[in-house]
């Protein structure tokens, strides 16, 4: 009986594969530190509606690097990357929060948003038909990003 392993099953270039891969899972690490600090620091009124949104995502992204990372493990790829290396391998270079006013670290949510949501669509089309189970995970994710951008939308309207 032939032994099918992860790589054999899969129809996609290994190495860029896991380059994309890299490039989700920092990114999901950015984008969680980035709603966490977000919810420690807004200052103004509706402050307490919006922090618990953004702890909300902040998990959320935690659980997008941890389902990658798995997949990243399983195909034989490294996640033990420096934090001083992880701007090198981002895609959506998450940046500081630049003001603790809610509507700024809003719209900068809202752009690392549009931002994952633009490489996942890219990652999609990558890997549809060519590795069912990256195919599947990333779908979840890009569900939950798209959700995620609606959230923001719907508190900067509400503000
Ligand atoms: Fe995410
Ligand atoms: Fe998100």
């Amino acid at each position: 009986m032939t032994v099918l392993k992860v790589k054999d099953i899969i129809k996609v270039p290994l190495k860029e594969l896991l380059a994309k891969l890299t490039t989700a899972y920092v990114d999901e690490l950015g984008a969680t530190y980035q709603y966490w600090v977000g919810a420690k620091i807004i200052q103004g009124s509706g402050r307490t509606t919006v922090a618990s949104e953004l702890n909300t995502h902040a998990q959320e992204e935690l659980s997008h690097a941890e389902s990658i990372a798995t997949r990243i493990i399983q195909l034989g790829g490294q996640i033990n990357i420096y934090p001083q290396d992880w701007h090198k391998k981002a895609g959506c270079h998450y940046k500081a929060i630049s003001s603790t006013k809610i509507i700024t670290v809003l719209k900068e949510n809202l752009k690392g948003e549009q931002c994952a949501i633009e490489f996942y669509n890219g990652l999609l089309n990558f890997t549809q038909g060519k590795d069912h189970v990256t195919y599947s995970i990333i779908e979840k994710i890009l569900e939950d990003e798209l959700e995620h951008e609606q959230d923001i939308i719907t508190l900067l309207e509400e503000i």
